[in-house]
């Protein structure tokens, strides 16, 4: 968002941005680390999407499918959280976000022509299928 912080804590502006520079910074750093922390403590804490099963059977005939044509190779059933000194209760949880949280090259067809970090333009990282739709 362009927001600068103790992690970013240079503005991003690029040439093609031209008014960016001009603008008065919000702060030095805009976000502050107590913010930043309030912010990233309510993330943490946010809860899972719960499944929406209707029909068990369809559900698992899905699943399987799901797994046959090998769709869990990126979309990974289960991930496992590590552990936080802040929040105890979230040590070593399962749960079922549906991604691997990693770039993948998906090919040109899906390239949108720019680099992002270190992602080239074809590379997209699996989103989590949980809630979707
Ligand atoms: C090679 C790894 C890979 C495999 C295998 C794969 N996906 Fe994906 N999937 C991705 C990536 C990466 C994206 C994001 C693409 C993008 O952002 O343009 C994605 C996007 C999606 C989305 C859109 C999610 C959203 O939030 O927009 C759905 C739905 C999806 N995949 C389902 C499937 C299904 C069903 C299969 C099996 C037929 C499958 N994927 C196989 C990597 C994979």
């Amino acid at each position: 968002m362009g927001l600068t912080s103790s992690f970013h804590p240079e503005e991003p502006c690029t040439e093609s941005q031209g008014i960016c520079t001009l603008l008065e910074s919000g702060g030095e750093p805009e976000v502050s680390d107590s913010v930043l922390d309030a912010i990233d403590d309510f993330l943490v804490a946010l809860a899972v999407p719960s499944r929406r099963i209707d029909n068990l059977e369809t559900f698992n005939q899905g699943s399987q499918i799901f797994k046959d044509i090998g769709c869990e190779s990126c979309h990974r059933e289960t991930l496992s959280t590590g552990t936080f000194e802040r929040f105890p209760i979230l040590n070593n949880q399962k749960f079922y976000a549906y991604t691997d949280l990693l770039l993948h090259d998906m090919g040109v067809g899906l390239s949108d022509g720019a680099k992002e970090g270190n992602a080239e333009p074809t590379e997209w990282r699996t989103p989590p299928l949980w809630g979707w739709v």
